[in-house]
């Protein structure tokens, strides 16, 4: 039964990851063809942005080293927005080439996770960044950031939100139009959520220019969204299946699946013009790919109730 809540948008923007963030951390590399036929299933399914592979060192993330073969493939069959992650300006040039029309960086709001995923500090992250930005601008793309541990760091502890805004509005001013908030490791809880986008309001960056990206590893993820659409927001990232993680991030699981999102947008009757159940084909095939169960519970009982 649809239930709609004051003050909730009518309409979502899903910013699927399943692609990148799913599949960066699992241990079965799957083929680039396999990739591939993941994308163009999760774009029949009615998903308008798949974020679809990093332009990374092969050597920091093997499970994309085709990042080239993938892309080149989906930019010439796939007709949906499709985002990459760069890190530096190789890699925006490797996306260049291809024809990317967005991309996105990925800064931290800790030193330590600096540190861990990019091999340097956060101040020489942003100077890497800058001229990424700068040049990927210039050229007419749509540039995203994602700033991750926004809320919890597994060697730091909690984060400072003046650091999560101070970082943040750095990369604004660089460029970007939008930040993702990363819970990199899911330990955010709804309070949090909602004291941080006030936190972005006084600092005079609206929900216009935010996103959330929830990691589900303390179940939290789904709550998390609903706070975050109360204040406002419309993009939420999410991941087919609840596929998920981050190499370079101990404890991170897989992010909200996007099965979840659905179900509960549906209930309370925001648009996304996605079919779930065409989402649930896709994650039980990528399931059987991966050779292990697909973690969101949305998927678990709709495949169930088929039976
Ligand atoms: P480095 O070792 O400091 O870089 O790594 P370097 O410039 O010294 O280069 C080292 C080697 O990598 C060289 O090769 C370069 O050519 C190569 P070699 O000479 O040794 O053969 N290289 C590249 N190759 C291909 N494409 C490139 C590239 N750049 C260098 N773009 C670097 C620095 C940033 C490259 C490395 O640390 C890296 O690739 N890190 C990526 C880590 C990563 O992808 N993490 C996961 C994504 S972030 C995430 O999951 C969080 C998120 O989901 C949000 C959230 O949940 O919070 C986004
Ligand atoms: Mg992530």
């Amino acid at each position: 039964m649809v239930v709609p809540e004051p003050g909730l948008p009518t309409e979502v923007t899903i910013y699927e990851v399943g692609p990148r963030d799913g599949l960066q951390n699992e241990s079965a590399v799957v083929s680039a063809d396999v990739k591939t036929e993941f994308i163009r299933r999760l774009a029949d399914a009615g998903l308008r942005t798949v974020e679809t592979t990093s332009f990374v060192s092969p050597k920091w993330v093997p499970q994309l080293a085709d990042a080239a073969e993938v892309f080149a493939d989906v930019v010439k069959n796939v007709d949906v927005d499709l985002p990459v992650l760069v890190p530096n300006e190789r890699g925006l040039d490797r996306a260049l080439e291809l024809g990317a029309r967005h991309v996105a960086v990925f800064a931290s709001a800790t030193e330590t996770f600096a540190r861990k995923n990019l091999n340097r500090g956060l101040e020489a992250s942003l100077d890497m960044f800058a001229p990424v930005v700068a040049r990927a601008t210039d050229a007419g793309l749509r540039v995203r950031t994602y700033v991750s541990m926004a809320f919890g760091d597994p060697w730091e502890g909690p984060v400072d939100p003046a650091q999560v805004v101070d970082v943040s509005v750095r990369l604004i001013e660089m460029g970007c139009d939008q930040v993702s908030l990363g819970d990199t490791i899911g330990v955010a809880t709804a309070g949090q959520v909602t004291s941080l986008i006030d936190r972005f309001a006084k600092a005079g960056v609206g929900v216009d220019k935010l996103a959330v990206h929830f990691h589900d590893t303390y179940g939290q993820a789904l709550a998390n969204t609903l706070a975050a659409l109360r204040c406002g927001i419309t993009t939420v990232d999410a991941s087919a299946g609840g596929l998920g993680g981050c190499p370079y991030a101990k404890s991170a699981t897989g992010n909200l699946a996007t099965e979840d999102l659905l179900w509960m947008l549906a209930g309370l009757g925001i648009e996304t013009g996605v079919d779930i159940d065409k989402l649930v084909d896709t994650s039980l095939w990528m399931a059987d790919r991966l050779g292990r169960p697909c973690p969101s519970r949305t998927v678990s009982a709709l495949a169930a109730e088929r039976q």
